[in-house]
């Protein structure tokens, strides 16, 4: 028996195999879920040679979450295949070049609304888009985020635009929850992917994570996280919404470094 038998699960944001997704995409696979991937544009593609490596390989869809005729068309395949939907996984996001880096004092307002709507706002468009096929039975919602508590070197617009990703969690949480739709997020530490790859300086974030985590960090395992987003995905936790669930280590709740070495 699996966690997810039986369940119908979208997942976005399936880049490489290093993709956080592609983690959760298989572990959910392992745990008895039926899967449909998106991407979109010039990385179809890669996506598309990703999910031939997962142990079934699914479909992928077109999805560029700024798109609202993308989402409606996603709804529509998704209604014509399923006829409903148990939860998906939102995966998403993008800051430009000027966003990011060290450029919080200069970044124009337009790269700022960039960020905020490819990575936080996408959440809110997405979750309504889909929301008449989670309706009858429930569903679950679960997005990435990265702990936007405090600032952090080079992460910039992109840390703004996490802060409103978790406030969106949470006023999502508010109205979907009558209709039995629960929406939590995922604080991970840093993993090396492509999006990490586009935060110049990531390594100034990763450099010394384990020192601070109690449980040490391996910036190429997603195993962690993975296995907490299918946990969510899952009706084991049918009582947690409006949550942001730290797999991090226990770096978060620590106030200074506990070794003098560690990756
Ligand atoms: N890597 C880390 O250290 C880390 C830590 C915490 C949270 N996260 C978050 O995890 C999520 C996944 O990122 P990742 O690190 O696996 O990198 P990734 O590059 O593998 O995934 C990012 C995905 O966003 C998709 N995307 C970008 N713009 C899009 C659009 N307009 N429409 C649809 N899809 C779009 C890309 O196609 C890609 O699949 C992101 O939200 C990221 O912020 C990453």
């Amino acid at each position: 028996m699996g966690l997810l038998d039986g369940k119908r699960l979208l997942i976005t944001g399936v880049l490489t195999p290093q993709s956080i997704a592609f983690e959760v995409a298989r572990v959910c696979q392992e745990q008895g879920a039926e899967l449909v991937l998106t991407s979109f544009g010039k990385a179809m593609g890669l996506t598309e040679k990703s999910a031939r490596r997962l142990p079934q390989t699914p479909p992928v869809f077109e999805l560029d979450v700024n798109q609202p005729s993308h989402i409606e068309r996603l709804h529509d395949e998704l209604a014509s295949r399923w006829g409903s939907l148990d939860g998906f996984l939102h995966a998403i996001a993008f800051a430009p070049p000027d966003a990011l880096g060290g450029n919080f004092l200069d970044t124009p307002f337009e790269s700022a609304v960039t960020a905020f709507q490819t990575s936080a706002y996408s959440l809110k468009a997405l979750s309504v888009g889909l929301l008449p096929l989670m309706k009858a039975d429930g569903g679950a919602v679960v997005s990435l985020d990265f702990d936007a508590t405090v600032a952090w070197p080079v992460y910039d617009w992109m840390g703004v635009s996490k802060a409103a990703l978790e406030a969106i969690t949470r006023y999502l949480a508010r109205d979907l929850g009558a209709h039995g739709v629960r929406v939590n997020c995922v604080s991970a530490g840093p993993l090396r992917t492509m999006a990490a790859k586009g935060v110049p300086g990531f390594d100034i974030l990763a450099d010394g994570w384990g020192r601070r985590a109690p449980l040490g960090w391996d910036i190429h395992d997603p195993g962690p996280v993975a296995r907490t987003v299918a946990f969510l995905l899952s009706d084991w936790s049918r009582g947690i919404t409006g949550e942001i669930v730290h797999v991090d280590g226990g770096y978060h709740a620590m106030g200074a470094d506990l070794h003098t070495s560690g990756g």
